[in-house]
């Protein structure tokens, strides 16, 4: 039996822990927070006894396997970034395998950090986009794989939170559609500046039009400016959707609902328990990880190297708006683009 720990034991961590009552080869048997608070119920809900409030101390001793870091990418009332300093740590204690919560960064200077230590470490890290794993979406890519739409010509995809936060998601949906093809080049615009003003730094929207290596366009909106609703009246974070459209028909899948229209089966629609599919999701992704570690051919869908040329064409696209041209991927991002969107937006 491997065994798994837990850093950050705030709301979303509740999601990796509960994904542990229907994993057979891990066992959730440590867990850690600063904050004793959040650590002690946390423990008392799952039944968690190793409780620590010291990293360090808890990789030391207890030697996890598995180590999931759920933290927002700031140390809260900081500003503080965290997400490389923590990756470090993992990596320096020389622990086999980490899933971390995305955004895997924020800003090109941390992007930078963590594309370095991706190069260095041997530490296998996966970022928690865990759509790529619901249920419909998994029903929906083999159909797309198994060319019942025939052959892609393009992909449409939105969510309306701001970029930094739920483009990693919508980002890593599109790429699920095309094994993981990297991105070459984006054309994109950015409004909106209330966002780069908060702990998560980004333009409060973004759209634009990307060229994938393999020669599919993809075309996304991200913000509550242009990206569409899903259903009326429901929180901005309710909106990603992702529609792949094909020479003989599409697919589509939203957070709450998917349609699609092949040859084979005509039109077909229905709801979704986002919910449900999410909780499912969560054990898809960490078995995932499982089988990562435990045979080196099972790279993880969302690993990092993929979820950083992602990120970086989320910066491509903020560059691109900034500067008024296409940009070429994967780029160096500047240092204080943040600082420099303040000044144009
Ligand atoms: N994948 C999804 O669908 C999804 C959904 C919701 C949220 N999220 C992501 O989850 C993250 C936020 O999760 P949250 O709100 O539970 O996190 P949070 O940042 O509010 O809480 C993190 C906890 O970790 C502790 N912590 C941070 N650094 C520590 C350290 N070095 N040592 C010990 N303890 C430390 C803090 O005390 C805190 O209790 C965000 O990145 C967000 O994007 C993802």
């Amino acid at each position: 039996m491997l065994k798994s720990a837990i850093l950050g034991c705030r709301g979303r961590a509740r999601a990796h822990a509960k994904a542990y009552e229907d994993i057979t080869r891990s066992k959730l048997t440590a867990i850690c927070d600063m904050n004793e608070e959040h650590l002690n119920e946390f423990g008392e809900m799952f039944g968690v006894s190793q409780r620590y409030s010291d990293l360090d101390e808890m990789l030391d001793r207890e030697k996890p396997d598995l180590l999931h870091i759920v933290t927002a990418p700031v140390l809260r009332g900081t500003r503080q970034p965290i997400r490389y300093p923590l990756l470090k740590v993992a990596s320096d204690h020389g622990v086999p395998a980490v899933i971390i919560e995305k955004p895997i960064a924020l800003v090109g200077e941390d992007w930078r950090q963590i594309r370095d230590l991706s190069e260095q470490t041997e530490t296998k890290i996966a970022v928690n986009t865990q759509l790529n794993f619901h249920p419909k979406n998994l029903e929906l890519k083999k159909d797309v794989a198994e060319g019942k739409i025939g052959d892609i010509q393009l992909i449409e995809a939105s969510c309306r939170n701001p970029p930094v936060d739920q483009a990693p998601h919508t980002l890593q949906l599109i790429s699920s559609y095309i094994d993981n093809s990297r991105p070459v080049k984006v054309m994109g615009q950015i409004a909106g500046s209330d966002q780069l003003e908060s702990d998560q730094p980004s333009p409060d929207n973004a759209a634009a039009r990307i060229h994938y290596a393999n020669g599919v366009q993809a075309s996304v909106a991200f913000g509550p400016e242009m990206a569409p609703r899903v259903l009326a009246d429901t929180g901005n974070h309710r909106h990603k959707r992702v529609r792949v459209f094909g020479t003989e028909g599409f697919i589509h899948w939203r957070f709450e609902s998917w349609e699609k229209y092949t040859p084979e089966t005509g039109y077909q629609s229905g709801d979704l328990d986002y919910g449900e599919q999410d909780a499912v999701a969560q054990t898809g992704l960490t078995n995932a990880m499982i089988d990562w570690l435990e045979d080196d051919s099972k790279v993880h869908p969302t690993n990092l190297k993929q979820s950083l040329a992602e990120f970086n064409l989320l910066l491509g696209i903020y560059e691109s708006g900034s500067l008024r041209r296409p940009i070429d991927l994967p780029f160096d991002p500047a240092d204080n683009m943040m600082q420099h969107l303040k000044d144009i937006l």
